[in-house]
């Protein structure tokens, strides 16, 4: 079959590069793809954005299949579009997607199905908002309502910074549209995990478990990104924490949804935070994680092409998936000054020695410059690796990364630590 992949980062990479992997699949086009992605699927210049592009594009290309990899074009609506066009699509309805894009519906979504979760208020207003940061006092967390790539959460660890955050969002203009609505939450303590399940109507077909690491700096300091690395599986996920996230968070909601008359074709991503008194959602997205996907796709031994192309037409129910064993590592190579301002075209060299020391490197922020790569986005490169253990994983994409010839990137020296501490215990 032919399938059309949707957007161009390291997610989309590692979709393509596992699609073309995939029996099912004969050709893989994607749109606007990038230069890694050029390695796996034709690229054809269509932002991931361009809705109107993209139909014109099914339109001619007629693919067997559209995966749509980010969350701005679900939620845009392109996948209602799709399917009234009579496309097997991989990817919610916007009614659906509205559990990643807006926060504000899909925390009282939460409550409605009793999903755990953190206690929470929605405000328009500075001076009301400020009265409930001053009531439950800090640590507690502020998040613009809207899509903001990750980047609109702020753990404030003192009232002011709080406060600060909330006059940013409401009264200045720090995340435009998405800060006009700001969501209070209680802090949540404990170990986080990125679970990923696919879904179909009524069936939730659990990925393997995974775990980011959102904060900018070694030690999970300072701000948050849209992902600075990742791994697979995640040891804190155990059978029974699996379990009690596919009983108490996945199912709930995705029957909620359906009572609200919205059936959700796609990746669900529960993003959890495992509490002393169980795990509770933190926040909901439509779309494989970023950087999850890359260490998921490392190790997936199935089929992708038939598993989303059964989730499309709904058949879900037959499938099972394979996975490697042991561990796979993603550590992302970012532009200095993400996330905020960076240089971009800042040549890069020395990918084929990262990759002959045992890696794949799946590009997101990339471009090509006069027959070189060039940076041009915040995350840049996710090096991964698949091994016995995390440690060994990590080792080898450390290892790895000595041969980058980029001296404007910068990495986290310290990604899978937590598994590492769990598996050497
Ligand atoms: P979200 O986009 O809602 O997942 O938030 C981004 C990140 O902020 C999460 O991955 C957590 O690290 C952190 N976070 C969000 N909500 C909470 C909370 N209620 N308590 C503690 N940390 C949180
Ligand atoms: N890695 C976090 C996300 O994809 O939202």
């Amino acid at each position: 079959m032919k399938v059309l992949v949707i957007g161009g980062g390291g997610r989309e990479h590692a979709l393509c590069w596992k699609l073309k992997r995939s029996a099912s699949v004969g050709e893989v086009v994607c749109a606007p793809g990038n230069p890694g992605i050029a390695a796996d699927a034709r690229c054809v210049p269509v932002g991931a954005e361009d809705i109107k592009g993209l139909m014109a594009l099914a339109t001619t290309e007629k693919p067997d299949l559209v995966v749509v990899g980010p969350e701005v074009p679900l939620v845009a609506g392109l996948g209602n579009r799709l399917r009234e066009e009579g496309f097997a699509v991989f990817g919610p309805d916007k009614a659906a997607a509205n559990l990643e894009g807006s926060k504000s519906f899909s925390k009282r979504l939460m409550y409605e199905a009793g999903v755990p979760t953190a206690r929470f208020e929605v405000h328009v207003d500075v001076k009301e908002a400020i009265e409930t940061i001053r009531s439950w006092g800090a640590p507690i967390v502020i998040k613009a309502s809207g899509l903001a790539a990750g980047k609109g959460v702020i753990v404030a660890q003192t009232e002011k910074e709080a406060i600060d955050a909330v006059r940013g969002m409401l009264a200045g203009n720090s995340f435009g549209d998405a800060g006009s609505q700001v969501v209070i939450e209680e802090f949540l303590s404990g170990e986080e995990a990125s679970c990923l399940f696919i879904v179909s109507g009524d069936t939730i077909l659990p990925l393997a478990s995974s775990q980011d690491h959102k904060a900018l700096l070694d030690g999970d300091l300072g701000p948050n990104t849209g992902g600075m690395g990742a791994y697979s599986p995640a040891p804190c996920v155990t059978e029974i924490v699996a379990e009690q996230v596919l009983e108490t968070i996945a199912r709930p909601i995705i029957a909620a949804l359906k009572k609200k008359g919205a059936e959700f074709i796609g990746t669900l991503y529960a993003g959890v935070m495992l509490t002393d008194e169980g795990p509770k959602a933190l926040e909901f997205n439509v779309r494989f994680g970023d950087p999850e996907c890359q260490p998921l796709m490392s190790r997936l031994k199935s089929d992708l092409g038939e598993v989303l192309l059964a989730a499309a037409e709904k058949r879900l129910d037959d499938v099972t998936l394979s996975w490697a064993d042991g561990s796979a590592l993603c550590v992302v190579v970012a532009s200095d000054g993400y996330p905020g301002l960076f240089e971009k075209g800042q040549m890069i060299g020395g990918l084929d020695a990262v990759e002959a020391a045992g890696t794949t490197v799946f590009h997101a922020g990339t471009a090509e410059k006069d027959g070189a790569i060039v940076n041009a986005g915040g995350r840049v490169l996710g090096v991964t690796a698949v091994a016995a253990s995390v440690r060994q994983a990590q080792r080898t994409v450390y290892d790895a990364l000595a041969a980058l010839d980029w001296p404007g990137g910068f990495y986290r020296k310290d990604i899978g630590y937590r598994a590492i501490v769990r598996e050497e215990r």
